[in-house]
């Protein structure tokens, strides 16, 4: 499989192709950026350490490296102020956005060919690529609440000290302010996680708090996230290329899902070689899927806001 990174001259975009380097399953991976020559200094610095990860081809350089990709991975655009929420970034993201697909489009979009969204809002570019692209809904699909769910488990196992590969949690909903982690689920080596000792409401609510303003934080510290996001982009690119049929909390079209249609959020979702092959409408607890649909209101506004 032939992953295209645009906007790979950028610490989301070049940490994801380390991730995928790391990960030794995709053949090749094309770094694009406005910026063609940190694309390639970003794909040279791979080829040099590619004798000790896996055969894969690395190019770096502007939209015409991206020929022929099986999958776009959209990283590029502009990134919010530690104050903004991600849907302010919209004004400023959708024009360059709707350009960025014009250009994949002229470069020889394959009809086969998947889209996967990690520019912000994601929710909502993810929905303007299926309004645009034309290319079946299943190709298209963002990174949701992957990474905040990845957050909330590395940052339960950090504070209760517990093994983090071991911790089950999952955030659905937007990715933004409204996310809704899912603690009727939540579970440590397969036991529920309000029974371990030291869990409690308090505790619990504060490390939700800390996950919702997680991206904020390392904007503060660092500028930006970068390898967490990567290590996020890497497993939905694996379940993909493996046809592996992992259920991850991706970022699609909904369809009546918990009552929501005609937005794009994360629920539950079977990723496969097709790209979203089906979601789940697990049971949840009422509050839970009160908060997906108030998740669903606020994503719904602001495409309101967006096409009109
Ligand atoms: C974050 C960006 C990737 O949450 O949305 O850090």
């Amino acid at each position: 499989m032939k992953v295209a990174i645009i906007g790979g001259g950028g610490l989301v975009g070049s940490c994801a192709a380390f991730a995928l380097q790391c990960g030794g399953i995709v053949r090749e991976i094309a770094l694009v950026d406005v910026n063609a020559e940190l694309a390639g200094g970003h794909a040279l610095d791979l080829i040099h350490g590619s004798s000790s990860t896996g055969d894969q081809k690395i190019t770096g350089g502007g939209m015409e490296v991206a020929a022929n990709a099986d999958m776009y991975l959209i990283t590029a655009g502009l990134r919010r102020k530690p104050d903004e929420s991600r849907l302010d970034l919209i004004n400023r993201n959708v024009e360059l956005f709707k350009k960025l697909l014009a250009d994949v489009k002229a470069h020889g979009l394959k009809k086969e060919a998947h889209i996967f969204v990690v520019s912000n809002p994601v929710d909502v570019l993810t929905y303007l690529a299926v309004k645009d692209l034309g290319l079946p809904p299943c190709q298209v699909y963002g990174l949701g609440t992957v990474l905040d769910t990845n957050r909330l488990r590395g940052l339960l196992a950090d504070s209760l000290q517990l093994p983090p590969t071991q911790v089950q949690a999952l955030i659905l909903g937007e990715h933004g302010d409204s996310m809704v982690p899912v603690w009727s689920a939540a579970q440590a080596a397969g036991l529920p996680l309000d029974k371990y000792p030291g869990v409690t409401t308090q505790v619990l609510s504060e490390i939700e708090k800390r996950t919702r303003g997680s991206g904020a934080e390392v904007i503060k510290k660092k500028g930006g996230a970068g390898f967490a996001v990567g290590i996020a982009i890497r497993d939905v690119i694996h379940a993909v290329a493996l046809n592996s049929g992992r259920i991850l909390p991706v970022s699609s079209l909904m369809t009546g899902q918990y009552g929501v249609r005609d937005v794009c959020f994360s629920v539950p979702t079977v990723m496969g070689r097709a790209g979203v092959l089906k979601t789940y409408e697990i049971e949840l607890w009422p509050k839970e899927k009160m908060g997906l649909q108030a998740s669903a209101r606020v994503l719904r506004e602001t495409i309101d806001k967006v096409l009109k």
